[in-house]
């Protein structure tokens, strides 16, 4: 097993995570690198220094290139706020770093596009955080639409609620509350909670062909935490869309800040012609699953409890019936991007593939602003 160098930028939410998912995976998985928790970044040395400390870095560093001048390092993790991704990963690219970056990929797909022309200029390994893919249930649920049990795929049905910032005395900017300054973050919740439903969503039913949407911006104005000014906001608080995904299947999805009461529902249901599947982050250890060809007097929804050993990830856990949480699905992702580094075949989600997803959400807030069904890029 090699050693890896890993350069983490940020040590917010997903800083955390992602610091224990490169401290954690070795133990659970046989894998042809381990990560070393090189060096941590952000910009008050005093924090990053106690980050590191309490994680495990071997140093903390102000300033992101320092990282990418350091020849030790060998990976840049991206756990920034949105708008460091491009200039982050396009300079790590440039010096030849393997590169993980949170999504969403860019801002917009401009961005993106930039970004994936220089890992790919490269050769470099790369991969974006969507790691809703690698919940167990839910990598079981593409492992069941790949095996056609659900037949034709008719209906695709997301959304992603939450409701932190219905408070109209809640601020916009700065530190936690960049998300709502649309400099910042690109756009609201498109970028934000529906870029994960997407990515879910062509990972398990397709391309999507063409979408129509509305957002809404609830909160006109928010006083901004840098300037003191209560200034125009200028994201998307609640956006929702109708699509035509490329096998011919109809989706809905949506996501809001303003649903009172949910904090992270994310929900997806897939109705095909023989079976159908539900899938809900509050519960995410089980999987819904109704199959039209059980005998007719015992036919109905069941609920599989995901933490048998020939479930996807879980021969890598504790014992048949012990269900394993949120913190799993990034040490699942480290797991299979190091697996991929070792065998030189590139795993998923890309760089490419963040970019079709900032694809789809720009097409969604080009066709909430005028009012048309917009084709997205392929
Ligand atoms: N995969 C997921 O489910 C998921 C969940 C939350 C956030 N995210 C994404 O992760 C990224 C970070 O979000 P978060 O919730 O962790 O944010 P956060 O506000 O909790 O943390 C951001 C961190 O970045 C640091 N930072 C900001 N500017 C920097 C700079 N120029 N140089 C170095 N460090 C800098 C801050 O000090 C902080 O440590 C965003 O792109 C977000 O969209 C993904």
């Amino acid at each position: 097993m090699k050693n890896l160098n890993i350069g983490l930028v940020g040590y917010g939410f997903m800083g955390r995570t992602h610091a224990n998912a490169f401290r954690s995976v070795s133990n659970f998985f046989d894998l042809p690198y381990r990560p070393i928790l090189n060096t941590v970044c952000a910009r008050n040395a005093d924090r990053a220094n106690a980050f590191a400390a309490q994680w495990g870095f071997n140093k903390a560093e102000t300033d992101w290139r320092r990282l990418i001048e350091n020849p030790e390092i060998d990976l840049i993790d991206i756990a920034s706020p949105n708008d460091t991704h491009a200039e982050i990963a396009i300079a790590a690219a440039q010096a030849g770093k393997m590169v993980m970056c949170e999504k969403p990929l860019g801002r917009n797909a401009t961005e993106s596009e930039a970004m994936v022309k220089a890992v790919e200029a490269a050769g470099v390994p790369n991969m974006v955080w969507y790691n809703y893919r690698r919940v167990p249930a839910v990598t079981l649920a593409k492992h069941l639409i790949d095996e056609g049990r659900l037949g034709r795929i008719f209906h695709y049905r997301a959304k992603f609620l939450q409701d932190w910032t219905i408070s109209t005395d809640l601020p916009q900017g700065g530190e936690g509350l960049w998300r709502l300054d649309v400099n910042v973050a690109g756009s609201g919740v498109t970028g934000d909670l529906l870029a994960h439903t997407i990515d879910t969503a062509m990972w398990l039913n397709g391309g999507i062909q063409e979408v129509s949407a509305v957002t809404e911006t609830f909160i006109k104005s928010r006083k901004h935490t840098l300037t003191g000014q209560v200034e125009p906001v200028g994201i998307d608080d609640a956006s929702l869309f109708l699509a035509r995904f490329n096998n011919g299947s109809l989706a809905t999805f949506e996501a809001t800040r303003y649903a009172r009461g949910h904090k992270a529902l994310y929900t997806f249901e897939i109705n095909g012609e023989n079976a159908s599947i539900f899938w809900d982050l509050h519960d995410l250890h089980r999987l819904q699953y109704f199959d039209h060809r059980d005998e007719g007097q015992v036919r109905g929804w069941r609920s599989l409890h995901i933490t048998d050993r020939d479930h996807p990830y879980m021969s890598h856990w504790w014992v048949p019936g012990l269900q394993i949480g949120y913190e799993h699905t990034f040490i699942h992702q480290v797991a299979d991007f190091l697996e991929g580094v070792g065998s030189g075949k590139a795993s998923s989600p890309s760089f490419r593939d963040g970019l079709a997803t900032d694809h789809v959400t720009d097409a969604v807030l080009e066709s909430a602003s005028s009012r048309k069904w917009i084709t997205v890029k392929q």
